[in-house]
């Protein structure tokens, strides 16, 4: 089953466009796989609140590794409604193969409703070994190895090291169109031709 997520505020997106068509192909090579859509700008997911927490010390304290078993953390009203927001999110996440999510860079790092969904679904030891991340971003300028701004890139780092440390998932694919404020800021408009190529080149990726 693929699950895909986009992020960006915006409609016309680089990175929805990205995430749409590396999910048209995935598609339509697996006809018979199951697709989950959840556009988490459209229909934002709430934050976490303090019975979300309650329910994750109780996990950690009872040592629940197993997902399936997560709902006995359930014991107050305001548990079992911060629950009936976290079950239908896991359960998209464990009936995944392979997770695709278009995430543009926010100030540096990625968009909230994006952390809001991985604040809701993620659990203390949780492993999604067996799955597969694919990041489709997009950010106004370049941040490639060996740029200038290559430091300050804590979109794709972030959830590298999220997706590997927590969730011990090392099959992260990320595919980023740079450079698009090039399109909009005269300052960048020398650079137009460069990021015409980043997104070619990652359209083509993201179609293979
Ligand atoms: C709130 C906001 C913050 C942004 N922060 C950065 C940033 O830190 N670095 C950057 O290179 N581009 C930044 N940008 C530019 C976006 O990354 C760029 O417009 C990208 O194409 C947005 O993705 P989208 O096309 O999928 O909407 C920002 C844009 C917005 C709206």
């Amino acid at each position: 089953m693929l699950l895909h997520l986009d992020a960006s505020a915006r409609r016309t997106s680089f990175s929805r466009k990205l995430s749409s068509a590396y999910a048209e192909n995935w598609r339509a090579a697996r006809p018979e796989a199951g697709y989950a859509y959840r556009d988490l700008a459209a229909r934002p997911v709430p934050h976490i609140g303090e019975a979300w927490t309650e329910l994750c010390d109780h996990i950690l304290e009872h040592e629940i590794t197993d997902i399936s078993r997560y709902r006995e953390a359930v014991r107050t009203p305001a548990q079992e409604q911060a629950w009936k927001i976290v079950e239908p999110l896991l359960a998209e996440v464990v009936a995944a193969d392979v997770i695709l999510i278009g995430a543009p860079m926010y100030n540096y790092s990625i968009p909230s409703s994006l952390k809001a969904w991985i604040d809701q679904i993620t659990f203390p030891k949780m492993s999604l070994e067996g799955r597969s991340f694919v990041v489709t971003g997009a950010r106004g300028g370049a941040y490639g190895p060996g740029t200038p701004r290559e430091p300050y890139d804590h979109q794709e780092r972030y959830l590298r090291d999220f997706f590997k440390g927590h969730f011990r998932v090392e099959d992260v694919t990320f595919i980023h169109a740079e450079l698009v404020n090039a399109r909009v800021d005269p300052a960048l408009a020398h650079l137009r031709d460069r990021h015409e190529e980043s997104l070619a080149a990652a359209l083509r990726e993201a179609a293979r």
